[in-house]
């Protein structure tokens, strides 16, 4: 992507390096002004994805352009350059909302690859924002969200299939938006007005769900002391939602066939049957024809079930929704805890975009909420996203910005994203002690020092943590 950059900085020397660097070794633009009041009036036109602004000016400090960029247009990304020995100022900087810091003098590579991930994920969550808007108009699946093909192909066909009555099998990992597939098909229906039924088939005893299901007639079991309607009765003209329909018990197995070849059903303790009059749509993160053919799930039941089937893609297959996913759930999850945290840090994405994700969208929504209720500043960053000592990036996981890059600049970037990650864990294990973290590290505590200014890590983000345990506990 092509860009606009905006250069701001007293010393005119200063703003002639930039400029050459940024016209020389990248395709963007790039405007250069010594007059921090100048700089504001460039912004207003909206036209820049990126400023990078020096700290120390007289007509204005950094940090007031800084405040004053953000509240006039909060997605616009702004880096900051300080001089060496001005850490502090440059910490309060990305709390106010600056997505990173280079330290003066800096290396032409190190500025160019901050420039690449700062354009590329502004390109990424500035198109994410249009798309979601735009999304939210079109599909109209209040929550459910995706814009890579796969999903886009899923929200047609859920359009289509709605307004139907054949029974759905919903199927795909755990955490895959299965139960949101179910309710937008419901919410697309004809039935949609009648009553969206949930039953979930693992958590019942059996027993207990057959009558759950079907209802029973007073006196068919201790207990039972008048008749009682079943789900099944609940839903009539409305959608039963059948999920985690692969752990249902064979003698239920049987039962619900029945009701599904016959639309008939007889309450437990009772003679007569019923007529049901109710869309079905199943679920399950189980593969069924395993389970068939372990002799655990009646084949034929299956195809009753599959005349329609949505195989939900795992996180990992569409990557590409993550930023849009990401900052859905920032927004969700800002306004339950009344934060102001208006983006997500570019690094911080980036580490987003290249996770495992065993969990899934679920997995991904954990990660932000904890993300949000750590961060202190107006910018979600890595370290607010804790990230497990054990968790480990996507096998072969790779930025997807770094194959634009010639060779020599992928490697410095990888080395960058190295040095953080490895001395973000450093820290964390050690409480921000850098004397002990050199030494488990086996290397200088001076070395340490300049990988952390390096890196913009700071020691004082590191001593209150909480630590990984408790963390896991508010998650579940
Ligand atoms: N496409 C999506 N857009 C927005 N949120 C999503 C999407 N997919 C999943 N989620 C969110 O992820 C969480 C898990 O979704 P859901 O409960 O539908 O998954 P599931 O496939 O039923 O999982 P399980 O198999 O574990 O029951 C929910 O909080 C849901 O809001
Ligand atoms: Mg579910």
């Amino acid at each position: 992507m092509k860009g606009a950059i905006l250069v701001v900085d007293d010393e005119r020397d200063m703003l002639l390096l930039l400029e050459r660097i940024i016209t020389e070794d990248t395709a963007h633009k790039v405007e250069t002004t010594a007059d921090p009041l100048d700089a504001l009036e460039k912004v207003k036109t909206g036209v820049y994805d990126m400023v990078i602004s020096d700290l120390k000016m007289p007509k204005m400090d950094g940090i007031r352009l800084l405040e004053s960029i953000k509240a006039l247009d909060p997605t616009l990304s702004v880096v900051v350059m300080t001089a060496f020995g001005t850490i502090e100022t440059a910490v309060e900087a990305t709390r106010k909302g600056a997505c990173d810091y280079i330290t003066k003098p800096f290396r032409r590579e190190r500025i160019l690859v901050t420039i690449e991930n700062v354009m590329s994920f502004q390109s990424v969550t500035r198109e994410n924002r249009a798309l979601r808007e735009a999304l939210g108009k079109q599909n109209g699946f209040a929550s459910l969200l995706g814009a890579t093909p796969v999903m886009r192909d899923i929200f047609s066909r859920i359009r289509q299939v709605a307004p139907t009555q054949g029974t759905v099998l919903i199927t795909g990992p755990s955490g895959t938006g299965k139960e949101l597939v179910a309710k937008a098909l419901h919410a697309y229906s004809r039935q949609k007005d009648s009553r969206f039924i949930t039953i979930n088939c693992t958590a019942i005893p059996e027993n207990v769900l057959e009558s759950e299901l079907f209802g029973h007639v007073k006196g068919a079991f201790t207990g039972a002391w008048k008749d009682k309607r079943g789900l099944v009765e609940e839903a009539h003209g409305g959608t039963l939602f059948l999920d985690e329909i692969g752990d249902l018990s064979p003698i239920l197995q049987t039962k619900l066939l029945r009701l599904l070849q016959e639309g008939e059903y007889r309450p437990v303790g009772g003679n007569a049957t019923r007529k049901a009059d109710i869309r079905f749509i199943a679920a399950t993160n189980r593969v069924l024809k395993q389970e068939i053919a372990r002799g655990r799930f009646r084949e034929d039941l299956y195809y009753r079930l599959n005349v329609i089937n949505f195989q939900l893609p795992s996180l990992a297959e569409r990557r590409g929704d993550i930023p849009l996913l990401s900052y859905h759930f920032l927004k969700k999850y800002t306004g339950i805890n009344g934060k102001q945290i208006g983006e997500i840090c570019p690094l911080a994405m980036q580490r987003l975009m290249t996770l495992d994700y065993p969990g899934n969208v679920r997995e991904l929504e954990n990660i932000i909420e904890r993300g949000v209720i750590f961060c202190r500043a107006e910018s979600l960053m890595i370290k607010d996203l804790f990230l497990d000592r054990e968790r480990s990036e996507a096998p072969g996981a790779f930025p997807p910005t770094l194959n634009q890059l010639s060779f020599k600049d992928a490697r410095d970037q990888m080395i960058s994203i190295f040095h953080r990650q490895y001395i973000d864990r450093l820290l964390r294990d050690n409480d921000g002690n850098v004397s002990r973290a050199a030494q488990k590290a086996g290397i200088q505590r001076q070395y340490l020092h300049r990988l952390m200014k390096e890196s913009g890590i700071v020691t004082d983000d590191y001593k209150d943590l909480p630590d990984d345990e408790t963390v896991r506990a508010d998650r579940d």
